[in-house]
Parts: structure tokens; sequence; C-alpha cells
């Protein structure tokens, strides 16, 4: 009876985000009709004229055929929610700049177009949200009477990989009632035939334990990096004797700035659930945060950073990426230029103005750090003194 009542197989809230889309584009490839909706009307916009507002490997081809036809909508139109029977909601979930997570962004979101929910309707959360969000949000659509099941279904995709790992990745599915599980497993299993099935509740902590694990692991390499270094011994050689052929520590990392618009926030989401008492989340936070201020003080013990122009290469959050969010890389300038004579920043994929191209930063700078390990520095032509602290450049990682 409910597929009579809807024109499209999906509706995505906050659809032409780096989560939204990508998911919109691989539903749209299995063949679903998708509407994206956003208040980002640029974004729409472009997604609208088959184009991709930002970088997401092999999406482009796939974003001209579905939207080609007519299988995926962008709209700033709220009354599309009412279109589809799947409602996935995939909004941004940030916390603010004392750390405090917004418990309100999914609830804020939904309430903006509840007067277009349909009664019958599958509501599906895949922001990443503070332990007992879902529940608020049912709380809040029962109140409005809007007669919809809610699920929620965490992402878990990295940026970069959405549209291999949207269809090999587990997805985990949770909603109150087995029949209500059962609907949101047949959604997804349009995209994977891997389902684990949990209670809400524990489906929240379960992605927030996901980034922060993640989160801890770079901090543990970190901290490794800092000692070795400080010992003046290089890293990359005793990591390389740790996990060669050494399968219980195969996944310790390379050090590096660990950042972006997830792992940082996630954490301290599950800090302020814990009470704000959450001793490895916030030595995790001390020790990535501070990476960059103990890099240029490193970098004073050798130079005299006041009378030197400085290069930073890669401004990115990461490695191939064009999104410039939480980066780390702007710390470092931030804090060089205090100390340094001039600082200059470039990157192949992000976007600014106040960039400048390579050649010239290698043409002007007396020292270079790479803040981003894209492929495009591990081999550069220049006489000019390289700071490498994730080892791309095969030279270690001694700073
Ligand atoms: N970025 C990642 O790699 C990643 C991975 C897994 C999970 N997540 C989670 O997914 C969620 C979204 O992250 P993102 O990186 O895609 O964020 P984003 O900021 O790129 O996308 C959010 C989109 O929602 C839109 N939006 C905001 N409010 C809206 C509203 N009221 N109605 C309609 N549209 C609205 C914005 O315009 C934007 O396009 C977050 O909870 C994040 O933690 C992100």
């Amino acid at each position: 009876m409910r597929a009579h009542q809807f024109s499209r197989d999906a509706v995505i809230v906050g659809g032409c985000g780096r989560v939204g889309l990508p998911l919109g584009i691989a539903l749209a490839s299995r063949g679903l009709s998708v509407t994206l909706y956003d208040i980002n009307a640029a974004a729409v916009a472009t997604v609208n004229d088959g184009v991709m507002p930002f970088d997401e490997e092999g999406a482009a081809p796939l974003l001209t055929e579905v939207v080609g036809a007519g299988r995926l909508v962008a709209t700033t139109d709220p009354a599309s929610v009412g279109t589809a029977e799947h409602v996935v909601v995939v909004v941004g979930t940030p916390v603010d700049e004392h750390l405090n997570p917004d418990l309100g962004a999914v609830p804020r979101a939904l309430e903006r177009c509840a007067d277009h929910l349909v009664a019958g309707q599958l509501v599906i959360l895949r922001s990443t949200v503070y332990p007992g969000v879902t529940a608020l949000t049912e709380k809040l659509l029962a109140s409005l009477g809007a007669g919809v099941d809610v699920a929620f279904c965490p992402e878990r995709i990295a940026e970069g990989k959405a549209l291999t790992e949207l269809f090999d990745l587990p997805q985990i599915v949770s909603a109150r009632t087995p029949d209500v599980v059962g609907r949101a497993e047949k959604f997804f299993r349009n995209l994977t035939d891997q389902i684990v099935p949990l209670e809400p509740e524990e489906a929240e902590l379960a992605k927030l334990f996901t980034n922060t694990w993640r989160y801890i692991k770079f901090a543990t390499a970190n901290q490794f990096w800092m000692m070795a270094n400080d010992f003046g011994l290089d890293f990359a050689r005793i990591r390389h004797a740790i996990t060669f052929d050494y399968p219980r520590a195969a996944d310790l990392p390379m050090p590096g700035f660990a950042a972006g618009p997830c792992l940082f926030k996630d954490t301290m989401q599950l800090a302020a659930f814990n009470r704000n008492n959450f001793v490895l989340g916030h030595s995790a936070m001390l020790i990535n945060e501070g990476l960059p201020l103990y890099l240029v003080s490193r970098l004073e013990d050798s130079y005299d950073l006041s009378s030197m122009t400085v290069g930073i290469l890669g401004m990115a959050f990461k490695g191939g990426s064009d999104d410039p969010r939480e980066s780390l890389a702007y710390k470092l300038r931030k804090i060089l230029s205090l100390k340094a004579r001039e600082t200059l920043c470039t990157d192949p994929h992000v976007k600014d103005e106040r960039f400048v191209p390579l050649d010239d930063v290698l043409a002007k700078a007396d020292l270079l750090v790479i803040a981003c390990p894209h492929q495009e520095y591990t081999a550069l032509d220049t006489q000019t003194p390289v700071v490498d602290m994730w080892g791309l450049t095969g030279q270690g990682v001694r700073v």
C-alpha cells in the first residue's frame, strides 16, 4: 500500500554534502530514484548540472549518468521530503567552539520539513549522533504526530572511498522493533548484503567508538614518533621493524596530522557523553592537536625561522583530498605566521585564492613542510630542505 503514495524511492536530507551525495549516487546507480534535499542552493544547482561540487573518487561519471537518467535530482524544496518512502537524514553534526555536541542538529533538520512527512515513511538517521539523539528524534516525531518509523543506520565510509565502501562495508542497522529493522535492512540491501543489526543506542556508540578508536591509534603513533624523534631516532625504521611480518602490530599508523571533520569531533562527542571524563580521548586530542606546535618547536631548534620563508605543502585534511575542513595544516600556518618571516601555502586539490602554485613555493621557500601527504609531494624536485613527518618522501621521519 505504502509504495502507491510515493513517486521516488528515497529522499536524502543534506543530500549534497560529502556523505549524502555519494550515498545518493550509489543508490541511484543501483536503479533507485533518489531526491537530494539540501539548503545549499549552489550545491543543488551544481549537482543538477551533473557536476560534483567536491572530489570523490569515481563519482563524477556516475553522477552524470544518474542525473542524465533522471534517477538523481537535487532540490531546495522541503516538500520533496514527502515524495519517497525512505527519508535519509545526513546533515552535519559538529561540536561547537567549546567542544559541546549539538544534540539538536538532526531533530532541527527534520523539524524544518516535518510538515511534509507522510505517515508510513521510514526516517533513517545516518549522521553521526550523540548517544540519545535517536530517542530524542523519535520523541519529536511522535509529538508531531508524524506516524513515521525511525531507524539509525550510521555511515562509516572514508571520504574519497565512498563509492567502493558503500558497497563493500557491512551496514549497521538499528531500530526499536524487528519490523522497522527489517524495513531499514531491505533498503540497505540495495547496497550491500552484509547487515549488522543493533539496538539504536548500541549503534550510536558503535559509530562513535569506531572513529574514536581510529583517532586514538593516530595519537599513539604520533606520541611514539615524538618520543623517538626527541631521542634522535627515526620512528619510520622502528615502525617498520615492529610491523614487518608481525600481524598484531600491523595497524600501527605512521605519524601525521590526524584531523578532518569527523575524528576529533566524534572523540569530543564521546568525551561529553562520558561526563567529560575520557582520559584516553582527551589525551589523544592533546597529542594530535599539539602536533603542529611540536613540529614548529623542533624546527626552531634547527632553524632561525624569523629569517626564513616557509612553504606549507598540502592544506587538505588528508592525502588526495580536496577537503580542508578542520585540517591541522591551517593550525600550522597560524603558528608559522607568528614565527617565520613569511609563510606560503599550496595545495593541488583545495581551491583557495590565498594559496600559491607549487612551483612558486619551491622557488621562494627556504624550508618546506609537508602538511598533507598528497602523492604530488613524493618526489619533489628541490634542493630546499623538506620536513616530512609522514615518511612520504622515503627519507625517514626525523625532524
Ligand atoms: N565526512 C565524512 O567522511 C563522514 C563519514 C561518516 C559519517 N559522517 C557524518 O555524516 C554527517 C554529514 O557529514 P558531511 O561531511 O557530509 O557534512 P556536510 O557538511 O558535507 O554535509 C551536510 C549537508 O547538509 C546540508 N544541510 C544542513 N542543514 C540542512 C537542513 N536543515 N536541511 C537540508 N540540508 C541541510 C548542508 O548544506 C550540507 O550540504 C555528519 O554527521 C558526519 O559526522 C561523515
